[in-house]
């Protein structure tokens, strides 16, 4: 069975990539994970206040701390000196030792001038670069159009600064999902991840403070990433890598045949660890020598709403059967 397929231009032995997180700041995890059959590999994230508090050490540019506030003390008080020349010639490594692709990422929320480091990535070997825009609508002065704006103008600066294929990991906060992910397809990226998963905040009620909840996802997280996959991934003009939730092979299946051109995996990955991309891997090549596919091309986006059907009367269609099944 060939499981190759072709995402952001890259080709990959297999779908499976193995997502942004702590596994992948670590070069000998992830020839484990080449080995256990990853497609390719989306390096930890570095936080663009990393990168501002590094152009402010490096080259005393003025940088507008001030949009930071206690996120960038935060960076300025735990993180190395050195630390994205570490991050870089951790890519580097990886790059060496890896045939897989090795795509790079930033976790972003603002438009400023870290997008300048953007080009190291590019320099350090990355083969492409994940941008997790993790732009909230927490302000109640922020509107939908300046969330919209933001992207814009961060995607226009990045398509300017790099040339290696660019992806954008949203969230999930969007009133016009559909609309915004067409849009972003439109301009000129290779890829959309959907989705990043947001931090949980919890309450800690001996202490009275918050907490985080478990960063790891639930199988049931799955659902929401599967509707949104089927729904947009024949409507965009870019690759669609699905996220969130992916804890089997067959769940790697129902997103392909959503139409996702990858699936990226993270939680699986702590909680059974990194061998569990070999048995994805095998569930997959099983089913598809079961069902009589030879390639991914025979299948993928078989059960996606077509480009010129309504998805909200085939996701109708879907809630009137259950209701007719139960009545
Ligand atoms: C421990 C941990 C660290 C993560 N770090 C990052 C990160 O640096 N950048 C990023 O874009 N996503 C990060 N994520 C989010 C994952 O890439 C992924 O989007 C999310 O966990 C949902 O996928 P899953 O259901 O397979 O876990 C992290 C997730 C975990 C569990």
């Amino acid at each position: 069975m060939d499981t190759k397929t072709k995402y952001l231009g890259l080709e990959l032995k297999s779908p499976i990539v193995v997502g942004s997180c702590g596994l992948t700041s670590d070069v000998d995890k992830m020839v484990q994970m080449e080995q256990a059959g990853a497609g390719a590999v989306v390096i930890k994230s570095i936080f663009e206040e990393q990168i501002i508090y590094d152009i402010k050490r490096n080259t005393h540019v003025v940088a507008p701390t001030d949009n930071y506030g206690d996120s960038y003390e935060y960076i300025a008080m735990h993180v190395a000196d050195d630390s994205l020349e570490r991050h870089f010639s951790m890519i580097r490594e990886a790059k060496q030792r890896l045939t897989i692709p090795v795509i790079g990422s930033i976790n972003c929320f603002s438009y400023e001038n870290w997008l300048t480091y953007a080009q190291k990535f590019q320099d350090a070997g990355c083969d492409a670069l994940e941008l997790n825009m993790a732009i909230l609508p927490y302000e109640t002065s922020l509107s939908a159009d300046d969330v919209e704006r933001t992207f814009n103008q961060i995607i226009n600066t990045l398509r300017k600064t790099v040339t290696i294929p660019i992806s954008i990991k949203v969230g999930t906060y969007f009133t016009d999902m559909a609309k915004q992910m067409q849009q972003l397809s439109w301009m000129g990226i290779q890829g959309v991840t959907m989705f990043n998963k947001n931090v949980q905040v919890d309450v800690d009620i001996e202490n009275e403070t918050l907490k985080n909840a478990s960063w790891l996802s639930n199988p049931g997280e799955l659902y929401n990433t599967l509707r949104w996959v089927a729904i947009l991934s024949k409507k965009m003009r870019c690759d669609v890598s699905a996220s969130t939730g992916v804890s089997s092979g067959d769940d790697v299946v129902k997103l392909l045949l959503a139409g996702a051109t990858s699936v990226q995996v993270v939680s699986a990955l702590y909680r059974d660890g990194i061998d569990t991309l070999r048995q994805m891997n095998d569930t997959l090549q099983q089913w598809m020598q079961r069902k009589g596919y030879d390639n991914i091309a025979a299948f993928r986006g078989k059960l996606a709403v077509a480009p010129a059907e309504k998805a909200s009367v085939a996701m109708r269609t879907q809630f009137m059967k259950f209701f007719a099944e139960i009545v």
